[in-house]
């Protein structure tokens, strides 16, 4: 299995172009045929997507896939700012341009990941935020590349991860180069920035830290409330919250209850609801594979029944869709002798207990 630096790495060799192969009609034949993930959640007005990447889409077979269960994809890196600004004011459009192109040409809807964010950098940036053209840096790249894909794209997660209440500050946020270089303001300089270069993309602030049930998520949580509700008064073009999703099979479950409160506080903001990396990491635990994919669907199941009630709600989006392009087995896991399962489907495109427990989700939302 290819890790995922092997991937970008193919990457940086430049996949312009993604022209899948005809599939031989025994693959096709081998393809399940019932409704996927997108046409289940559709009936019930919920977008299905995941997150994918120019490499996985170099597999005919997974394509094929892909579009059946899929209607909305976002990219896994091609949109991170290392990888499109590897030097300064030099942009590496392609890979990005091809998911776009791809998404067009198979009718799925496609949003992008992610303008600011604290990782995933090039390695110029942080010394370029200590000159005098540091507010043009944030800008100018939100600029370029939103206007790039005008009217194109579904949604941009504008501001990533920029909440760490443990940080210590009154307003919550995350110590980052950002805030070092700007100030709190670089929040609402990047979504008035992507707000002017596409009047119709939904401006998504995209984060984790609510989903769990302990003490240190009650923080998160009540920040995060604090922190959209102050951004909303100043007028920040915020239109949805982007909860991650990010589980754990055998961590502390969720707290349904208060992730109800928490999301229906969310909608009483006005703000849209969007989970957009949804996967459940089986680590620990047993080794015995039913019982783990058992495991990781009953802690997706759970979260998805409380969000899918929500009338604020307008999709889910797994990261990834398949366990084959995952990262390789942490060590943990190589001592139990098992690869990661976290995605609805298995590592050979096969639906698993997630998937099921997904499809009934989005079946019975609204019953
Ligand atoms: C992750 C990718 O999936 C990894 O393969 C990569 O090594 C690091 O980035 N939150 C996010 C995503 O917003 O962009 C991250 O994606 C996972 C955590």
């Amino acid at each position: 299995m290819l890790s995922r630096r092997a991937a970008l790495a193919s990457l940086a060799l430049g996949a312009a172009t993604l022209s899948p192969g005809a599939l031989a009609s025994a693959e096709i034949d081998d393809l399940d045929t019932r409704p996927g993930l997108a046409a289940l959640a559709a009936q019930r007005r919920i977008l299905y997507g995941c997150a994918a990447s120019t490499f996985e889409l170099q597999n005919d077979r997974f394509v094929a896939v892909l579009t059946h269960e899929a209607k909305l994809i976002v990219p896994e890196y091609e949109m991170k700012r290392a990888a499109l600004e590897p030097q300064p004011g030099r942009y590496a459009f392609a890979p990005g341009d091809a998911l776009v192109r791809f998404a067009h040409e198979r009718g799925l809807a496609i949003r992008g990941h992610t303008l600011v964010w604290h990782k995933a950098n090039p390695p110029w940036l942080e010394q370029a935020l200590s000159t005098p053209r540091k507010e043009q840096i944030l800008t100018s790249f939100i600029t370029d590349v939103v206007s790039r894909y005008r009217g194109q794209m579904h949604s941009w997660d504008v501001v990533n991860e920029a909440l760490s209440p443990s940080d210590g500050r009154g307003d919550h946020l995350r110590q980052t180069l950002w805030l070092k270089a700007l100030g709190s303001g670089y929040i609402d300089l990047a979504f008035h920035a992507a707000r002017a270069a596409d009047p119709h993309a939904l401006l998504v602030y995209n984060d984790w830290g609510c989903e769990g049930a302990g003490p240190q998520h009650d923080r998160f949580r009540a920040a995060t409330l604090d922190f959209l509700e102050r951004a909303k008064t100043r007028g920040v073009p915020i239109g949805a919250y982007g909860m991650q999703g990010h589980l754990s099979a055998f961590g502390p479950p969720i707290d349904q209850r208060k992730l109800r409160e928490f999301l229906s506080r969310v909608q009483s903001l006005g703000l849209r609801i969007l989970i957009t990396e949804h996967d459940v990491d089986d680590a620990g635990g047993i080794s015995d594979l039913a019982v783990r994919d058992q495991a990781v669907a009953d802690a997706s199941r759970r979260f998805l029944d409380v969000v899918l009630e929500n009338n604020a709600t307008i999709g889910v989006l797994t990261w990834g869709l398949s366990d084959r392009f995952l990262d390789p087995p942490g060590f943990q896991a190589k001592l139990m002798g098992y690869s990661p399962r976290m995605l609805p489907l298995d590592d050979n495109f096969r639906r698993k207990p997630m998937w099921r427990g997904m499809a009934e989700a989005f079946s019975l939302r609204g019953h």
